[in-house]
């Protein structure tokens, strides 16, 4: 169930005259602070200035006609105009008794399902993933998790580069300096070698490399036997290279249709869109123009080759015709936003007005110097040794905290605490900045990270192990919730906050309203578990109770983590 939602629509019920029914009721939300009850509606300042009324005479209007049961009683008028909602205590205890041993958390169906399409990762292949794909594919993820969550049906398309100019890059160096043993041995890498090779003499200046990079990549594009049958052998190898890292991180696809699959498809979306008289010749490339005053979209370069930006328009068209999604969310870096502002406009003049195309983006990850995170021979960092390093690092965290699990245990343990924080640090950043990547901060025991909530989690597990309790046990029990003291409310309050939290996090695109949500739980649970004894409480009654408060909480932040991707262990 949806607090929020149905204290909103109760207050829209009561919008005061005149006033903006949507805006009253988006005014509604969380308080901050308990003292403030704990919803507020603070509509009536902004609705005061616009119809020249009194703030504090408009809330008390709302209040009399407001009705918030069972939920609450009348609302309380607060400071120059604020109501706030003190929820039934009754109506508290309820609610979660309902909650507990419930595997759907609350959530109910969506009053309308929404088909997603969530474009994520969709790293070029053919070089090895470096720290640039951890956002894209950390954020995609998760997004499509908290979508699926709430009910939606979501396609998770990888999509991939595996088309581009690198792969000329990569024929050049096969053509010109290849190992043929270094191949056998280990292809993947001989590949990237090859890139960076290419890579490099370009970047010196050597006469004639770009051009021969270039020509294979035409060559590729153009059906060219050898190069066709060269890019049929080179893909699987970058595939699996690709996979054994989405399995390490959990991460998994409906689709990987990259952008060689949809080539067949390019020549048809410039016919299409010259026809309509969309697009036009300029300068002897075919362009479309969003806003004459600026640089147009190109669909055909002076030289025939089509590009990154037909093959995006071709996806939607494919995406659209396959799955009829009605959003598309691209998960890719900041810096491509004029592409995306660009393609989106073109788009909806093709007719592709009706799906709304969103474009997720995220900033970059920096080292402790400010700049873009680099390895200190100053490569990009591989995202492979990354997540070594994570784990590593974790490792060292569970043997000073718990030397006396088994070895093979604490391997576990560090696997999961570590790509935890690494996925954590990334997710609880607001994704538009850039974010400083730090061992330290992500690993913290205490703070807004992955380790402190999975040690929540791994604390309430001790608890029942002491008092030699299954929570199942609790469970079937159905213990009456109490929630006299302020702690056991405040717990209580925020458990049952999880729907309106992840529709929030959904409706924003924004995974951190996830993780500041659980950080609050977990700081909640802190709090209540100084002030509460759980296994010592006065009584039978009580202690159930606060098993189960326990037990809610920890489901909450298990099922909350695995919506970023992150896992949790009894012990740690
Ligand atoms: N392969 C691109 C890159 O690494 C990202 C692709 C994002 N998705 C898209 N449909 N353009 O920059």
């Amino acid at each position: 169930m949806n607090v929020l939602d149905k204290l909103r629509s109760a207050f829209g019920n009561a919008t005061p005259e005149g006033g903006d029914r949507q805006a009253f009721m988006g005014a509604v939300r969380a308080s901050a602070d308990a003292k403030f009850g704990d919803y507020q509606a603070n509509g009536c300042m902004a609705l005061g200035k616009t119809l020249g009324k009194n703030p504090r005479e408009l809330a008390s209007a709302v209040r009399e006609v407001v009705d918030l049961e069972p939920l609450a009683a009348k609302p309380e008028i607060a400071g120059p105009g604020f109501l706030n909602v003190r929820l039934h205590v009754e109506w508290l205890s309820e609610a979660l008794a309902g909650l507990l041993g419930d595997d759907a958390h609350g959530l109910s169906a969506p009053k309308t399902q929404r088909t997603v399409v969530v474009d994520f990762s969709s790293p070029n292949v053919a070089k090895p993933m470096h720290v640039g794909h951890l956002r894209s594919t950390v954020i995609g993820d998760s997004l499509a998790r908290i979508f699926e969550a709430l009910g939606h049906r979501v396609v998770r398309d990888n999509h991939l580069g595996d088309w581009g100019s690198q792969f000329g890059m990569i024929l050049w160096g096969w053509k010109n300096a290849r190992d043929d043993a270094a191949y056998e041995a280990d292809p993947v890498t001989e590949l990237a070698r090859l890139y960076r090779l290419a890579q490099d003499r370009i970047k010196a200046g050597e006469k004639g490399v770009e051009d021969a990079a270039r020509a294979e990549t035409a060559k590729l594009h153009a059906g060219d036997p050898e190069n066709r049958e060269l890019w049929q052998r080179f893909m699987p190898h970058c595939l699996k290279a690709l996979e054994a890292i989405y399995e390490r991180l959990g991460v998994r696809f409906d689709v990987e249709l990259g952008e060689s699959f949809y080539d067949p498809m390019l020549a048809n979306v410039v016919e299409d869109l010259t026809q309509r008289g969309i697009a036009e010749e300029s300068e002897g490339a075919v362009v479309v123009f969003v806003d004459r005053k600026k640089a147009p979209f190109i669909i055909r370069k002076s030289d025939g080759a089509s590009n990154y930006g037909t093959t995006d328009l071709a996806t939607i068209q494919y995406r659209v015709k396959t799955w009829n999604p009605d959003q598309i969310l691209y998960v890719v870096d900041h810096r491509q936003g004029d592409h995306f502002k660009q393609l989106f406009a073109v788009a909806k003049t093709w007719g592709y007005d009706k799906v709304d195309l969103e474009h997720v983006a995220f900033g970059t990850i920096l080292g402790a110097d400010r700049r873009p995170f680099k390895t200190r021979q100053g490569d990009v960092v591989g995202l492979e040794s990354l997540l070594e390093e994570a784990v590593a690092e974790a490792r060292k965290v569970v043997d000073g905290n718990s030397p006396d699990l088994a070895p093979e245990e604490r391997a576990r343990v560090a696997e999961v605490v570590g790509l935890g924080a690494v996925k954590y640090a990334d997710l609880s950043q607001n994704r538009i900045s850039d974010y400083v990547f730090d061992w330290q901060k992500m690993l913290a025991m205490n703070g807004n990270t992955a380790t402190y909530l999975q040690y929540a989690y791994a604390r309430i597990q001790s608890i029942f192990r002491r008092g030699e309790i299954r929570p199942e046990d609790v469970r079937q029990r159905k213990p009456v919730i109490l929630l006299s003291h302020a702690a056991e409310r405040g717990l209580a309050v925020r458990v049952l906050r999880l729907p309106e939290i992840l529709e929030l996090a959904a409706n924003e695109l924004k995974p951190n309203i996830v993780t500041d949500y659980l950080f609050d739980l977990a700081n909640a649970f802190s709090t209540f578990f100084e002030e509460c004894p759980v296994l010592k409480a006065e009584s039978a009654e009580r202690r159930d109770s606060r098993l189960a408060l326990c037990d809610l909480t920890a489901e909450t932040l298990k099922f909350g983590l695995s919506l970023l991707g992150i896992d949790v262990v009894d012990r740690m």
